[in-house]
């Protein structure tokens, strides 16, 4: 028996759906101030409105396509930066009971995880439904109990869990496909407990004037088309230590293989 794939995190969501917490009106539409609340009433935004508002429904075909090539053919990348997530998921070992991961994707961190608690709670935030079949399969194989697996369908933007209720959040190549990397910077301090780790490793733009960066800003378009609304040229790094964490500690590499998609930054930023 695993954990459903439903929204059973309503009251959450209704907290997360406040107009307040995503700075605009809900129903997507921009009311002038003052007289708008008298002329319109807003329909309650449902779960799935919030992730429309942030992740549009792709097509089936579309997302099965994505959540495969990611299974297949991101395993030369795994094999590369797997010393780099070693060290850093160690910071979980023994302390690390509720876990959310954010765009988990197909699962390649779950080999990561073993030493975190003995029962481990991990959400899986995704919105790319095909990815559950993986990210299932992955638990599996890395010796994650199915019961403490919960995959949710839902973004970064506003994520599936309770103010201070998380341990750790971590999130790999990620803040480049979000739609707003702000608010999901936002939503991962609150949902981690205080003095609760965010981990990270993400992909972001290289230095302003070299070869790879006209490069990247070239393929940008392209990127987003066939990698889901991946963005070669933010600079997350600098967003993340823009956030307002407690303490950060943060590194960047360049991977050989994957020149597109460098340099990385990784480190651990702390609520
Ligand atoms: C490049 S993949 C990385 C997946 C996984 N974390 C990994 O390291 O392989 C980007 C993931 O982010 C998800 N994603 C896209 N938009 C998102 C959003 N707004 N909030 C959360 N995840 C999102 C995609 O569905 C996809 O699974």
């Amino acid at each position: 028996m695993h954990a459903s794939v439903t929204y059973h995190v309503s009251p959450i969501t209704a907290t997360l759906i406040r107009p307040e917490r995503l700075g605009c009106c809900t129903c997507g539409r921009r009311h002038l101030l003052g007289a708008s609340s008298a002329l319109f009433s807003c329909p309650s935004p449902t779960p799935t409105d919030v992730i429309e508002r942030f992740h549009a429904q792709r097509p089936d075909w579309y997302e099965e396509f994505y959540a495969r090539s990611m299974d297949q053919d991101m395993r030369s990348y795994e094999a590369q930066i797997s010393g780099y997530k070693e060290k850093l998921f160690s910071h979980l070992i023994g302390k690390s009971k509720n876990l959310l991961e954010l765009g988990v994707g197909t699962g390649p961190n779950f080999k990561y995880y073993a030493g975190a608690a003995d029962d481990l709670n991990i959400i899986g935030a995704d919105p790319n439904k095909q990815m559950e079949k993986y990210a299932r399969d992955a638990a599996i194989v890395a010796g994650i109990p199915p019961a403490s697996f919960s995959f949710i369908r839902g973004v970064g933007e506003a994520l599936p869990a309770a103010d201070n209720s998380m341990d750790a959040i971590i999130g790999t190549l990620v803040l480049c496909s979000v739609k707003d990397v702000y608010l999901s910077l936002k939503e991962v301090k609150r949902v981690l407990k205080p003095g609760g780790l965010y981990l990270f490793i993400l992909h972001v733009a290289a230095p302003d004037g070299t070869l790879l960066r006209s490069v990247q800003a070239a393929l940008d378009p392209l990127q987003q088309l066939v990698a889901d609304g991946c963005h070669l040229t933010r600079e997350t790094g600098k967003q993340i230590s823009e956030a307002g964490f407690s303490s950060l500690n943060l590194n960047m590499t360049f991977l050989s293989n994957v020149t597109l998609i460098s340099p990385h930054v990784y480190g651990i930023a702390f609520k």
